[in-house]
């Protein structure tokens, strides 16, 4: 898939999905009514037509669910987000199942499992060493013997609740939940679907894109205008991806100072910090259609970690004609800003409708969030103030 039209174009329609969900509130949607931002998103109108800013449920409701089930993204759907994200990995035999990675051992009860106790290994990937259980060394039948767990149960106590009522789905199974509940809602389920660790895995001799391809080509979710992004912190990935499919791409970037594994494995010497200049913008509005950096990337924090000046990223990739989807937002005090921490207890709820609301100002066309409830309303309250 090509670069999206002029920056001019870009921001035009930016404008009139804004101003369509601001008249409608974020209701508009779920009401499906006509001659608006949401008649074009029911009807296939591409990224384009989605409410901006757009409020993707992180790995679901993860803030509410054990990650990646289909309970948890049952729950953001239900909540109203307007696209549910999944990340995949491969089993050893080469199905692509939803994790956050390919280690097992946090979100699954594997490590109770005395027949899998011989699969307890010690990898690298990506340049880092994990010990544990790992998806690519488990046929698709034994992994789904398994139970998905909390991954934070320290600071999601409520959470463990649901541990064990779902496994961990395929990601066909996802596509079959999506095209069920579209049929059923008369409006179309976007998903953000991530490939995690692409080279590592091509390594292994289970690349992730073709298999991707085929899936999303099976169920008519490879066009251009199909409710499904594609992202990686790896360009590579995309780059791939973009001679395989139609679908909007995303380029993920980490902390400014990281190089993407790729880049390594490549001996390509730019830095995060590079790719973020405009000749570094330009190079993914060749092959990708908008990035997904680390808020930090869109407001720094100073060593207190308070929020401190935008930088200009937001102007830089509209310029460039990419879109921004920053991750990821969460209510607890934890991982929110120091400025919006609230009391002193790091698992409560600090003042995240403040957060979301400087991160909204800046101008980024959706986030990441674990809380998709709290980012509808956050979003419902800048749309309409
Ligand atoms: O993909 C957007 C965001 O999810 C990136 O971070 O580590 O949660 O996959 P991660
Ligand atoms: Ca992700």
């Amino acid at each position: 898939m090509g670069t999206q039209g002029s920056d001019e174009q870009g921001r035009g329609t930016r404008r009139r999905v804004l101003l369509g969900a601001a008249v409608l509130g974020a209701g508009g949607a779920a009401l499906g009514l006509p001659g608006t931002a949401a008649a074009a998103e029911r009807h296939g109108g591409g990224y384009k037509s989605l409410p901006v800013p757009t409020i993707i449920g992180h790995r679901g409701a993860s803030g509410y669910r054990p990650e990646h089930t289909l309970g948890a993204y049952q729950l953001a759907l239900d909540m109203g987000a307007h696209v549910i994200e999944q990340d995949l990995v491969p089993t050893k035999d080469g199905h692509l199942v939803c994790r956050h990675e390919n280690d097992i051992t946090g979100t699954t009860d594997v490590a109770d499992r005395p027949e899998f106790a011989g699969r307890k290994t010690t990898k690298s990937v990506d340049g880092a060493s994990f010990t544990g259980w790992f998806t690519e060394d488990f046929t698709l039948a034994e992994l789904k013997t398994l139970r998905a767990k909390e991954r934070i149960p320290g600071n999601r106590p409520h959470n463990t609740l649901y541990d064990g009522r779902w496994d961990v789905p395929t990601f066909e199974e996802v596509l079959r939940w999506a095209e069920r509940e579209s049929r059923k809602r008369g409006k179309e389920v976007w998903l953000h679907v991530e490939t995690k660790h692409p080279t590592y895995f091509r390594g292994l001799g289970l690349g992730l894109e073709e298999r991707l391809a085929k899936l999303l080509r099976k169920y008519g979710k490879h066009k251009k205008n199909s409710p499904v992004f594609l992202q990686s912190f790896e360009p590579s990935s995309i780059q791939r991806l973009n001679k395989l499919v139609g679908n909007p791409l995303v380029v993920l970037l980490s902390s400014a100072n990281s190089r993407p594994w790729d880049f390594v494995q490549a001996g390509d010497p730019r830095t995060v910090a590079d790719l973020v200049k405009p000749e570094g913008l330009k190079w993914i509005a060749s092959y990708a259609q908008g990035l997904g950096p680390t808020l930090d990337l869109i407001i720094p924090k100073d060593a207190s970690g308070k929020l401190t000046k935008p930088t200009t990223l937001v102007k830089d990739a509209h310029a460039a004609g990419l879109i921004l989807h920053p991750y990821t937002m969460r209510n607890e005090n934890t991982f929110l800003p120091a400025d919006f921490r609230k009391g002193t207890d790091p698992n409560a709820y600090g003042d995240v409708f403040g957060a979301f609301q400087v991160y909204f100002e800046t101008g980024i066309d959706g986030v990441f969030t674990d809380n998709p409830d709290t980012g509808l309303l956050a979003r419902e309250d800048f749309v309409n103030g």
